[in-house]
């Protein structure tokens, strides 16, 4: 590797800018040279939120001590060999990272080639303050010391280390994601935050965000038009109150980009409400000349050229997978854990003593007598039916065949593997709204002409924005036009909605476009309705079914998409394998 000065007309089609913003902008830059530098173990300490210290260690290619000289000028960098941005497969590209950190701090900076001796260099606030041997394995140790202390400008804006301590957090976080061949430890104030060996990237994603996600995630590898789409998302019934746990990565490269948290909400449309968000970490490829990676400062913005393909390759990519996941609920095993089985009753019904004493004396008795008296004090609520073989069709159903049904509500099932509980309510809603939705796949939303078409006055972008969508707001049955420079005119509206405020249907719309280019409120607004009807379509929780009517809901949740979760993404039924009861009852 060696490093060279930019030529000049290459340093000015770099995207300008502050580098170095905070703590976890340089703890970003100095992985990433760690990683561009062929490190396989990378560890980072911070101390007081990376204000007081920032030091990260690698063993990767190091750098002789005139390199060390050159990599600490502005724009001298090893990592463009030809002129072409465009092509670069590195982290890094510019040649600025260390000089803006070192102009902001006190840095030394160690480095040892393999087979050769080491060499350690101070930078205090862009002035060298001496250099000399140093002992360190091969690699490249930097130090950064009191960062921003004499920019009082840069500190004034910092939060409290703990929340720059985050955000370092979540930098280390990302590159690890992106990198799950390499190990990476951080240490804050001396405590171990996290540790991670070389493995395949869904264990990586799951070590660091959840390890759950290793059951609850389902993986994505798809290939659209060129592009690839891979990485691990979690099952609907797997979610959380904030969407903090989405994470893109265009050619491995951590990036921030809202066409993320779009194109998850849409991929998630019907199957999650609107304050529950999945867990998500997906790894985009395009060609590079899709791309332009030379956008941002930080290097943290790419901009796709089409980015409505990108878009639909994550929608259509994330679909599919779900679809295909069917009836899977991240509820299924979540109940396996013994310890969500109550091994005894939490309140037992206490007969009176006396009760009791007749209930053990009288044991000869005929079991219907016994039962008639017990039944004064412990009305079981389940109707069972009288214990046989599991039939030999069993096997066949992920589900299992119907056994009985407990508290008129849910419906027990006895599968190959494990006993099975259906909340009967949530999984017929969820069937009904699946089929109205099939039914409607086939043709257009109907649509409600209005007597007079409305005239509904908004601002030049939003009516630009409706214009542009207004093919597929048509299919849904929302018909309108251009009507000069600041109106739209709708002459149609969406027979499933009724009456409806047609102004506000159309500023929500914008909003939406304009966050999210897409217009999933109408979308919404449909399922919401086809979800409201279905909910008064459906079995009611307090109905007493069959067996015949229960096996059939069970055999219609194993053929229907998206079974496993109600339109509200709780699970319809939950499974305790047969392992587990007998873990229960201490057989295992
Ligand atoms: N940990 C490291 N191991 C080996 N070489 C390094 C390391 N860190 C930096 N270098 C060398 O120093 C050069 C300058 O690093 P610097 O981070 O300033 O710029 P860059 O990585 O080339 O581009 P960018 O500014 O986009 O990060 C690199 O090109 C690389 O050759
Ligand atoms: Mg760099």
């Amino acid at each position: 590797m060696s490093i060279r000065r930019l030529p000049s007309e290459l340093v000015n089609r770099i995207a300008a800018g502050e580098v170095v913003e905070r703590p976890a902008s340089a703890v970003k830059e100095l992985v990433e040279n760690a990683l561009d530098a062929g490190a396989s173990a990378v560890s980072v300490r911070l101390s007081a939120g990376g204000l007081d210290l920032i030091e990260v260690t690698d063993d990767g290619c190091g750098m002789a001590p005139d390199e060390m000289r050159l990599a600490l000028e502005r724009h001298a960098t090893s990592k463009l060999p030809g002129d072409r941005i465009e092509t670069v497969v590195s982290f890094g590209f510019r040649g600025e990272a260390l000089p803006s950190i070192a102009s902001v701090a006190r840095l030394t900076l160690e480095s040892r080639v393999r087979g050769a001796d080491g060499w350690r260099l101070t930078v205090d606030h862009g002035e060298a303050a001496g250099e000399g041997p140093a002992s360190l394995p091969p690699g490249t140790r930097v130090r950064v010391e009191g960062l921003f202390d004499k920019v009082p400008a840069r500190r004034k804006f910092l939060r409290s280390p703990r929340a720059e301590y985050a955000a370092s957090l979540d930098a280390v976080r990302r590159l690890a994601m992106a990198r799950s061949d390499v190990a990476f430890s951080l240490e804050h104030d001396g405590r171990k935050i996290l540790s991670v060996q070389p493995s395949d990237t869904p264990t990586r994603v799951a070590a660091l965000l959840d390890r759950e996600l290793e059951r609850h995630g389902l993986g994505i590898d798809c290939v659209r038009d060129g592009l690839r789409l891979a990485g691990v998302t979690s099952l609907p019934t797997f979610n959380r109150g904030m969407a903090d746990h989405q994470y893109l990565f265009v050619n491995n490269r951590p990036v921030k980009d809202r066409l993320l948290v779009g194109a998850l909400r849409a991929a998630y449309r019907d199957l999650l409400a609107r304050d529950r968000h999945p867990v998500a970490a997906l790894f985009v490829e395009v060609p590079a000349d899709e791309l332009d990676i030379n956008v941002h400062p930080a290097k943290t913005e790419v901009r796709f050229r089409d980015p409505a393909a990108v878009r639909g390759l994550i929608v259509g990519g994330l679909r599919s997978a779900l679809d295909e996941a069917g009836h899977r609920s991240a509820a299924r095993e979540q109940f396996a854990a013994a310890v969500n089985w109550q091994a005894e009753p939490v309140t037992p019904v206490s007969p009176p003593v006396d009760a009791l004493t007749t209930l053990f004396e009288t044991q000869s008795e005929p079991a219907s007598a016994v039962m008639e008296r017990t039944a004064q004090f412990a009305a079981p609520m389940g109707r069972a039916e009288a214990a046989r073989p599991i039939s030999p069709e069993a096997p066949r159903y992920p589900l299992g065949v119907a056994r009985g049904q407990v508290a008129a509500t849910y419906i027990v099932a006895e599968a190959e593997d494990g006993l099975v509980i259906v909340d009967q309510h949530a999984a017929h809603e969820r069937l009904v709204l699946e089929r109205m939705r099939r039914a409607n796949d086939g043709g257009e939303v109907a649509r409600q002409t209005l007597l007079l078409p409305e005239v509904v006055e908004l601002d030049e972008l939003d009516c630009d924005r409706l214009e542009a969508a207004s093919a597929e707001l048509n299919e849904l049955g929302l018909e309108m036009e251009r009507f000069g420079p600041s109106a739209m005119l709708v002459r149609a509206t969406p027979a499933p909605l009724g009456k409806t405020d047609v102004k506000a249907l159309l500023a929500d719309l914008a909003a939406e476009l304009a966050e999210l280019g897409t217009a999933l409120a109408l979308r919404d607004r449909l399922d919401h309705v086809a979800a409201t009807m279905a909910c008064h379509g459906s079995v009611r929780a307090g109905r007493v079914l069959s067996v015949a009517e229960m096996n059939a809901l069970l055999r219609e949740m194993e053929v229907t998409p998206h079974s496993g979760q109600c339109n509200h993404g709780r699970p319809t039924w939950v499974k305790l394998a047969n392992a587990d009861i007998e873990k229960l009852f201490g057989r295992r």
